[in-house]
C-alpha cells in the first residue's frame, strides 16, 4: 500500500509559477523604495512605540541585473495561528530561493508555532524533508501554535535563541496578530542594534489581512473554493429533496469576506454580512425577521427549502451582543484570577450578571444557555472570543423557528420548516492549495529571501497585480507598521494591524447586494464543483471573484 494518495504524489511534482523578476537568477535582484499610501492617522503614537522601524517605505522588487556574490544566509521560519492552504509552499519557496542565493544557506523550522522559538525547538529543513511537503495543504511539516510573543522576557528569549542559532533572519508566517508580533519583535531586535531581520508573510483563510499592497492573504483562495464546492453540493441536495432549510456557518472570524465570496460563487437564498449588520445597527430580532420573511416568501411558491450563509463572527457585530462581549472581555481581562476561581457555569454567570451593565445583563439573560456558556469560554492568547466555538447557526435556527411559529399562528405563513445546521471551517484550512495559492505562497517565500538578503526588517512580503497572470505579478515588501493602528485589547490600547473588514462601498459587496433579493426568491444556485489542479486556465487558475471585482474585472 502506498502512503500517499495519487493526487498527493502527482501534486508534489507541480512546479509553482513565479513572477517574471523572480523566475531567473535572483542573486542580482534588488529593490526601489517607493512612497505609497496616505499618512497613518496614528503615526504619532506608532512612532513613539516603534521608533526604529516606523516610517519606512514600501519596496518594489526589481531585477537590477547585477551579478553579485551573496553570502550564505541562515534563516529561521515559524508558522503561527490557524492553518491555511499554502504554508508548506512558503517554506518550499524560502528553501529553494535561499539555495539559489547560496547553496550553503540553511533553513530552520521552529516547531509548534512561536512557542518553538521560546523553547528553542526546531528542525533543519532539508531537501529530502521539504520535497515531501511541496504543494500540500496543512502545517504539519513544522506545526503551528497561537502562543503570543509579547513580554520583554519573551522578546529577550527570542533574541537569545536567534543569536544562539546564528540566524540572519526570522520569518513569521501568520495573520494580523502574528504579524503585529513580528513588527514588535523587529523593533526590539533593531533597538538592540541586532542585524537579525524579522519578516512577516500574510497568512489567513479569513482574508482580513489586506490593503492596497497586500491584495490577499494566502489560503483564502483555496478555503473559499473548498467551502463553495460544499455549499453548491448542499444547494443541489436541498433543491433535489425540497424539504430542508440549511443554515451554514462559515469561518472567517470577525470579517465576512469568506461568506461574501461564497455567496458570489454559489448564490444561496440569503447571506448575512456582519459588517452590514453593524452599519445598520441591526438587532438580532431584525436579522431573524429578515430570514423568516425569505422563508415565508419562498413557501408561497411551494419552495420549502433553501440555503442561508452565516459568517462566524456575526454575533460580535450585532450591536447589543457586541457591547455585551466587549464588557465580558474587559471584566475577564481585569479579573482573570477571580473568574478562574469560579468553577461552575452557574457561579460564573451569577458573578457576571452582578458586574455587567443593566442592558448587557438583560441581553445575556435573553440568550440560550449554550450560547451564554460559549460566550464565557477562554479567549485566545490575543484576547479574542473564539467565535468558531459559538454555535450562531443553531441560535439563528432556534429563533427563526420561533418566529415562523408566530407567523403561522397569525396566518401569514403556511409552509413547512425543517432545518439542518452546518459549520464549514476546518474542512477548508488544510486542503491541497489551489494553483493560485501554490504559486502565490511559493513566490512569497522567494520574496522573503530577497527582503532578507537586502537586510530589511519589519517588512511583510507583498505581491500586487494578483488578478493578472503570475508572470505579471509585482513582488515587494510592505513595512508592517504601515498597516498598524491603535486598538483596545483586553481593555488596553495596543498597536495592532488593522483588520480589513468587508467594505460596504466596495464592488464585491455591491455586486452581491444588487442580486440578493432575486436569489432569495428565485432559486439561482450555482455549483462550482471541486477545485481543479489541471486543465484549462479558467477552471484551474482563476482567482476569487472578490479579487477580480476589487480590481475592476
Ligand atoms: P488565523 O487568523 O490564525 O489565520 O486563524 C483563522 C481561523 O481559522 C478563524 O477563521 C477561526 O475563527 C480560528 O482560526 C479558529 O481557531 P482555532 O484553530 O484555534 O480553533
Amino acid at each position: 500500500m502506498e502512503n500517499y494518495s495519487v493526487l498527493d504524489k502527482v501534486r508534489k511534482q507541480y512546479n509553482p509559477k513565479l513572477p517574471g523578476c523572480l523566475s531567473g537568477n535572483i542573486s542580482g535582484i534588488g529593490y526601489d523604495a517607493v512612497e505609497k499610501g496616505e499618512e497613518n492617522p496614528e503615526s504619532g503614537k506608532l512612532k513613539q512605540l516603534l521608533p526604529v522601524t516606523f516610517g519606512k517605505k514600501y519596496v518594489k522588487i526589481t531585477n537590477k541585473n547585477t551579478s553579485r556574490e551573496n553570502k550564505p544566509l541562515s534563516v529561521g521560519v515559524v508558522l503561527s495561528g490557524g492553518q491555511a492552504p499554502g504554508g508548506h509552499n512558503v517554506i518550499a519557496g524560502l528553501f529553494d530561493s535561499l539555495n539559489k542565493i547560496n547553496p550553503k544557506s540553511t533553513l530552520t523550522g521552529f516547531l509548534g508555532g512561536p512557542s518553538g522559538i521560546l523553547d528553542n525547538k526546531a528542525v533543519a529543513i532539508t531537501k529530502e524533508l521539504i520535497d515531501k511537503y511541496r504543494n500540500t495543504g496543512g502545517f504539519d511539516l513544522i506545526g503551528s501554535g497561537r502562543t503570543k510573543i509579547e513580554t520583554e522576557e519573551q522578546f529577550e528569549k527570542s533574541l537569545q535563541v536567534c543569536r544562539e542559532r546564528k540566524l540572519d533572519a526570522l520569518v513569521i508566517i501568520g495573520g494580523d496578530d502574528s504579524n503585529t508580533n513580528a513588527a514588535l519583535l523587529a523593533e526590539f531586535f533593531a533597538s538592540k542594534k541586532e542585524s537579525i531581520s524579522v519578516i512577516g508573510v500574510p497568512k489567513t483563510i479569513d482574508g482580513d489581512l489586506k490593503c492596497d499592497l497586500i491584495e490577499a492573504s494566502f489560503g483564502f483562495d483555496t478555503a473559499v473554493k473548498t467551502y463553495s464546492e460544499l455549499i453548491g453540493n448542499i444547494e443541489r441536495d436541498s433543491k433535489s429533496a425540497g424539504k430542508y432549510w440549511h443554515f451554514i456557518k462559515l469561518m472567517g472570524r470577525s470579517a465576512s469576506h469568506i461568506a461574501l465570496e461564497c455567496a458570489l460563487q454559489t448564490r444561496p437564498n440569503w447571506t448575512v454580512i456582519s459588517e452590514e449588520v453593524q452599519k445598520k445597527s441591526q438587532s438580532l430580532e431584525s436579522i431573524i425577521n429578515e430570514i423568516a420573511s425569505v422563508i415565508v416568501n419562498r413557501s408561497k411558491n411551494n419552495e420549502n427549502y433553501g440555503v442561508v450563509l452565516i459568517p462566524e463572527g456575526l454575533i460580535e457585530f450585532i450591536p447589543e451582543v457586541g457591547s455585551l462581549i466587549k464588557e465580558i472581555n474587559k471584566l475577564l481581562g481585569d479579573n482573570e484570577q477571580q473568574f478562574a476561581s469560579l468553577l461552575t457555569f452557574e457561579k460564573q454567570s451569577e458573578w457576571l450578571t452582578k458586574n455587567l451593565s443593566g442592558i448587557s445583563s438583560k441581553v445575556f439573560a435573553s440568550l440560550p444557555k449554550n450560547i451564554q456558556e460559549q460566550l464565557l469560554m477562554d479567549r485566545d492568547p490575543h484576547g479574542n472570543v473564539q467565535v468558531s466555538k459559538i454555535e450562531t447557526e443553531k441560535l439563528v435556527i432556534l429563533m427563526v423557528e420561533k418566529r415562523l411559529k408566530e407567523l403561522k399562528a397569525d396566518g401569514t405563513y403556511k409552509g413547512k420548516f425543517s432545518s439542518q445546521n452546518h459549520f464549514f471551517g476546518y474542512e477548508g484550512r488544510c486542503a491541497f492549495p489551489s494553483n493560485f495559492d501554490a504559486d502565490y505562497c511559493y513566490s512569497l517565500g522567494f520574496i522573503a529571501t530577497v527582503l532578507i538578503s537586502e537586510r530589511l526588517t519589519g517588512y511583510m512580503t507583498s505581491i500586487t497585480g494578483l488578478s493578472k497572470p503570475v508572470s505579471e505579478w509585482v513582488p515587494g515588501g510592505v513595512p508592517i507598521s504601515m498597516l498598524m493602528t491603535m486598538e483596545e485589547r483586553k481593555g488596553k490600547m495596543k498597536p495592532v494591524i488593522k483588520k480589513a473588514l468587508v467594505e460596504l462601498e466596495g464592488t464585491p459587496f455591491k455586486t452581491f447586494a444588487a442580486k440578493r433579493d432575486e436569489w432569495a426568491l428565485k432559486t439561482s444556485y450555482i455549483y462550482p464543483g471541486a477545485i481543479q489542479y489541471f486543465g484549462p486556465d479558467e477552471v484551474c487558475n482563476a482567482p476569487t471573484i472578490t479579487l477580480m471585482l476589487e480590481k475592476g474585472k
